[in-house]
């Protein structure tokens, strides 16, 4: 358990949905503690700056956006999507002040596969954000939900498999309540690690949506991403999961569906309530697990069923590690086989 909070940085994080952010529009959110207005010019173009004026610190969320450009509301300063100053309305015609050195910092952001990632670090992204594999398309549907707790309770609690059967009690998730074993392989995989595909031995009402026989990978990597593909021999769905701290109490949790089901639209009615039934499940237990927390307990991460865990920690600490010491990040997970009963 780290005693402070720690955010790595330098990395790439889930800023929200494209979607929800429309043509003109902006929105104020916190990530890492930091206040970030993201915006969408009239054009398209997405955009993320630092949300302080930097004349003197009024939110710039609290004045207008005219579609191209931030005007602040003290002075109506005017920022562009980069950042760059353009206008100070209180110059006189004669005078002569280049404000072109004035910005407010701008935060490298993408848009892709209906995802807007933001870069949040000192220095430029020396890669892309992560990719749903196999799709170029937009999600099918997104659940957006706030989780009251650090990241790191966030991202253990939903790579945890043995909580599932007391956590997650439905039919329609789990047609048998019994527990059993599971044997599950895992590999390195940039920045985490991934659960190699397997057969399902119990299938769901879910996963037979899907199709006969499905197989099954999830990765996971920093800061905390999530990938659960399910393929059978018609179809394949592919679930992102994204944890982004929005400061050291609260984490956002986005799950995505991504799927080459023509029919799948009809399912979201039935899809996004069980969705968001399952992720509060999870939710209710991180809220639980607060109550304990604020007494500072120790935690205990056991052999096997709890790995993961530790794995996602170990990942942590090289990666800040590798950072302090400027070298290569080397991936503490070894490819190993896992029992655990779920
Ligand atoms: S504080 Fe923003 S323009 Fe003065
Ligand atoms: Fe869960």
């Amino acid at each position: 358990m780290m005693d402070k909070p720690l955010f790595l940085r330098d990395l790439w994080y889930y800023a929200l949905p494209g979607g929800s952010l429309k043509p003109g529009q902006t929105i104020a959110k916190t990530l890492l503690n930091e206040p970030i207005l993201l915006g969408r010019t009239q054009a398209g173009k997405v955009f993320a700056l630092r949300d302080i004026c930097p004349h003197r610190a009024v939110p710039l969320s609290c004045g207008r956006f005219d579609g191209t450009e931030v005007e602040c509301a003290y002075h109506g300063w005017k920022f562009d999507a980069a950042g760059q100053c353009t206008a100070i309305p209180a110059l006189t015609e004669d005078q002569t002040l280049d404000f072109s050195k004035f910005r407010v910092r701008s935060y490298p952001i993408r848009e892709a596969q209906g995802n807007i990632w933001i870069y949040i670090g000192e220095q430029s992204p020396q890669d892309e954000p992560p990719q749903v594999p196999g799709f170029d398309t937009t999600y099918q549907a997104a659940v957006v939900m706030n989780f009251p707790t650090y990241l790191d309770h966030a991202v253990v609690g939903l790579m945890d498999p043995a909580h599932v059967p007391f956590v997650h009690r439905a039919w329609w998730w789990r047609a048998d309540p019994t527990l059993a074993e599971e044997v599950k392989t895992f590999d390195p995989s940039p920045l985490g690690f991934t659960m190699r595909r397997h057969k399902l031995e119990r299938s769901t009402f879910l996963y037979d949506l899907v199709g006969g026989d499905p197989e099954v990978e999830i990765s996971f990597q920093l800061p905390g991403v999530r990938f659960e593909q399910v393929i059978t021999k018609r179809h394949r769905v592919c679930n992102l999961t994204t944890m982004t701290p929005l400061n050291d109490t609260e984490t956002e949790v986005t799950t995505l569906f991504y799927s080459t089901i023509p029919w799948f639209n009809l399912l979201k009615p039935f899809l996004l309530p069980l969705t968001r039934t399952f992720l509060n499940q999870d939710r209710d237990m991180v809220v639980k697990q607060k109550i304990g927390l604020q007494h500072n307990p120790g935690l205990m991460l056991i052999k096997d069923a709890d790995t993961q865990a530790r794995w996602y920690y170990q990942l942590k600490a090289e990666f800040a590690r590798s950072q302090s010491e400027h070298r290569a990040f080397i991936n503490p997970v070894k490819e190993q086989t896992l029992r655990w009963r779920s």
